[in-house]
């Protein structure tokens, strides 16, 4: 079992479900087994055109989201990625032990590319700077989607490849995957849930009741059967929200009854979106609770600057070891 968790997130401004039921539920139940670092990853942000206007306020607002989740700052360190330059120090390091076929191989650098008339070399470097975030805290876990697994495996390489030449000094970081646990869009249920899809897409952890409501009725249920499937990627997809839904509300018998009616060909679309929509606001609504209270309180520049400052000591601790190892700088001092 993992000893110490790392893990970032986008400050993409809100939180959806995808990423609540899929990934974040995950770092707060972790916090109960390993020591976790999680970290709002605003240096990966501007590898694609950012408003420089918006950036620290949504830096904040998914700071806020994390904490209305759960995540502890009396248990685990929470920070903003860029209160820490070292991660910008250690990622050239690394970056210098990588090599260029390692890093042409990330499938989601092509992905990403082809949505980008400006492609920034930043873009292309991003999993070498994910594997400093990672490797500046020697984390062994990782919690992360199934899309990240091919960048974990090269934070691995790069581990490798540091210690051979330099000295035992990073543990290889494994992934931990939510199983089964890819929410997809409601409005094209075969693609995953984000936002950059657009409104219709996803619903956000911090929506209001009425839009979700508004969403959930409107889920696509009835395209996208193959032959021989009986259930639509869409109700597939609803079931799979409730199942998660009940999983945290600790309701276990709603789910079972309802796919037995949809086995025997009585369940109404109409039931299971309002089943649906009923147990998501009994997940979201004290988390939404929790946000506003957190947010009037004002509290959180402080939570990320006590977060920063721990960060940091992890960090110049592994850099002091790294430049010295490495041969940098004109003396052994900082
Ligand atoms: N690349 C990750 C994503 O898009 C975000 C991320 C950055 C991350 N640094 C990380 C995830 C370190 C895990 C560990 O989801």
């Amino acid at each position: 079992m993992a000893k110490r968790i790392f893990s970032g997130i986008q400050p993409t401004g809100t939180l959806h479900i995808g990423n609540y039921l899929g990934a974040i539920r995950n770092w707060v139940d972790l916090q109960r087994q390993a020591e976790c670092i999680y970290c709002v990853v605003d240096y990966h942000a501007i590898t694609i055109d950012v408003d420089p206007k918006t950036l620290r306020s949504a830096s904040h607002s998914m700071a806020l989201d994390l904490l209305a989740c759960g995540v502890d700052p009396a248990r685990s360190i929470l920070f903003v990625q860029a209160d820490v330059p070292q991660h910008t120090e250690l990622a050239w390091i690394l970056s210098c032990v990588t090599s260029y076929g390692d890093v042409a191989r990330m499938t989601q650098f092509k992905d990403k590319s082809e949505k980008q008339e400006f492609v920034t070399a930043g873009l292309f470097t991003y999993p070498i700077l994910q594997a400093a975030d990672i490797l500046m805290y020697r984390a062994d876990g990782v919690p992360v989607g199934e899309d990240q697994v091919q960048h974990l495996e090269l934070s691995r390489r790069i581990a490798r490849r540091f210690n051979s030449r330099f000295g035992e000094v990073f543990p290889e970081p494994e992934p931990i995957v939510t199983k089964g646990a890819r929410i997809m869009s409601l409005a094209d249920p075969t693609s995953k849930m984000s936002k950059s899809a657009g409104e219709a897409h996803y619903v956000g952890v911090m929506e209001r009741e009425a839009s979700i409501r508004r969403k959930v009725r409107s889920a696509v249920t009835d395209v996208g059967l193959a032959p021989g499937e009986t259930m639509s990627p869409g109700v597939a997809n609803l079931f799979l929200i409730l199942d998660i839904a009940c999983e945290l509300v600790g309701d276990a018998t709603t789910v079972a009854e309802l796919r037995a009616d949809f086995v025997e060909g009585k369940l109404l679309y109409s039931r299971l979106k309002d089943t649906v929509f009923e147990r998501l606001m009994d997940v979201l609504r004290p988390i939404q609770e929790r946000r506003a209270k957190l947010a009037a309180s004002g509290e959180v520049l402080d939570i990320l600057g006590d977060g920063a400052r721990r960060a940091t000591a992890i960090a110049e601790e592994t850099m002091s070891d790294v430049r010295r190892r490495v041969g940098l700088g004109s003396s052994d001092v900082g």
